[in-house]
């Protein structure tokens, strides 16, 4: 097909992979969710999954758009006809929806970024309330998240090479080392061991079947999986390439900076005497506080390269949720890029607030009746994203085994990797997306739904 644009190496692809997998999934929400959930036990359930269930989902996902060489909706369609079609568009949605709450919790990070580098936000002193009244103020946030769409727009209309690759090159390794700078000093504070022990040292006594239904949830949003947005990466790559290890670098680096992060934030939360269990805001809140006990100037220094790598994470994720839909006008309606890009960008800004509204600045949005006053971000981040991202990959399991077929599935990623056929890779991946896969799915999907 001609002009769809591509990636010029395996190794762009990985990188615009691995930074759509690397966002604010690893370092605002992993933390979290580990903090509400146990700590060790968390990480453990959630490393399981990512290898026997997600990886062979990813793998999955970047065969099916290389096959087929389209958008989420048009890869279904070519390989499997007009009704397969529609997990495709199931997932161009949750893609749309996803983006509209996500834009707004990076608009967050960048306002952090720049009031704590340029402002005063490190002489506030209560973080928690400050955050909750940061948060609930309408004009910053409004701004902050219009910003963060422009810019996420303005590389994407720049297409898959010159704007996402390029991006995506420069801003994985800059955030990698900001990580380990901050890991290495968190490490060296007082009582910072605790919280490593926390993090490391499993306690199954504290195991609830929750903790499974939030780390699936957590790797699929993590890994980017479940909503087209690999299959939509994986049609930009060349027949040569190897999915198998391009797959395996992909997961391995997500799960790598998930678990850098948590080894950042609990010393820094155990240093202070400060809960894990702070919920969504626990970076927000917890660490201004650590920041503002190194001191002016460094605080300044560190804290404000905190955020701006957590902009920077979440850059490469927002580039991705939208080239999704992008990708299905470019493909199925002939749009031209730029057209479809600016448009969406405001669609999906305005679909966002509700969500910018639902912090405390309007109570309609803030405590939604017939979601258990819950709000509405809480609302879209459990239904598009928890819920919805596993079901996603049960289909495609589903699709894999029933429509595509397993050996067709097995040809498509023997091509880049001759020795794949009649290996025990083969055989796994086959097995898990075939048979094991789908039921674990749809037994979680059911329990996630019923426990909501
Ligand atoms: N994986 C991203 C993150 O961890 C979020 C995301 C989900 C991006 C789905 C694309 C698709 O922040």
């Amino acid at each position: 097909m001609a002009n769809r644009g591509g990636f010029s190496s395996k190794l762009g692809f990985i990188f615009a992979a691995a930074g759509s997998a690397v966002g604010l999934g690893n370092i605002w929400k992993f933390p979290y969710e580990a903090g509400l959930n146990g700590g060790a036990v968390f990480l453990v359930i959630y490393l399981i999954l990512t290898v026997v269930v997600c990886y062979p989902i990813m793998v999955g996902e970047i065969a099916i758009g290389r096959k087929a060489q389209a958008n989420a909706y048009g890869s279904y369609k070519k390989l499997g006809g007009r009704k397969w079609g529609m997990i495709g568009l199931f997932g161009i949605i949750c893609g749309v929806m996803i983006l509209s709450f996500y834009n707004v919790v990076a608009g967050w990070a960048f306002g952090y970024f720049l009031e704590i580098s340029f402002g005063s936000l490190l002489k506030q002193g209560n973080y928690s309330d400050f955050f909750n009244s940061y948060v609930a103020d309408i004009t910053d946030n409004f701004i902050f998240s219009f910003c963060f769409m422009i810019i996420t727009a303005f590389i994407v209309v720049k297409g898959v090479q010159g704007g996402i690759e390029k991006a995506s090159k420069i801003l994985m390794p800059v955030l990698f080392i900001i990580l380990i700078g901050l890991i290495i000093y968190a490490i060296t504070l007082p009582n910072a061991m605790d919280g490593v022990k926390y993090y490391l040292l499993p306690d199954f006594s504290t195991f609830r079947a929750e903790a499974l239904y939030s780390a699936l949830g957590q790797a699929f949003f993590s890994l980017s999986l479940g909503m087209g947005a690999l299959i939509t990466y994986g049609s930009y790559i060349s027949k040569n390439d190897n999915i198998i290890s391009s797959a395996a670098m992909i997961t391995v680096m997500d799960a790598g900076v998930a678990f850098l992060a948590g080894l950042l934030i609990f010393p820094l939360i155990f240093s202070q005497n400060l809960q894990p269990t702070a919920g969504p805001g626990l970076v927000f809140v917890v660490l201004p506080g650590v920041f503002e006990a190194m001191g002016p100037f460094i605080g300044r220094v560190i804290g404000g390269g905190f955020f701006l790598l957590l902009c920077f994470a979440a850059l490469t994720s927002t580039i991705s949720l939208l080239e999704v839909p992008v990708a299905y006008l470019v493909d199925e309606k002939k749009w031209p890029r730029k057209r479809a890009v600016w448009l969406l960008g405001l669609i999906v800004f305005m679909v966002g607030i509700p969500s910018m509204l639902s912090q405390g600045a309007v109570e309609l949005f803030t405590k939604l009746g017939f979601y258990g006053d819950k709000d509405f971000l809480t609302f879209v981040a459990e239904v598009f994203s928890d819920v919805s991202l596993p079901l996603g990959g049960c289909l495609m399991s589903i699709f894999i085994a029933v429509k595509w077929k397993k050996e067709n599935f097995s040809d498509e990623i023997a091509q880049g990797n001759p020795n794949y056929k009649g290996s025990f890779l083969e055989k796994f991946i086959n097995v898990m997306i075939t048979m094991v896969s789908p039921f674990i799915l749809a037994f979680l999907f059911i329990n996630t739904v019923l426990a909501k």
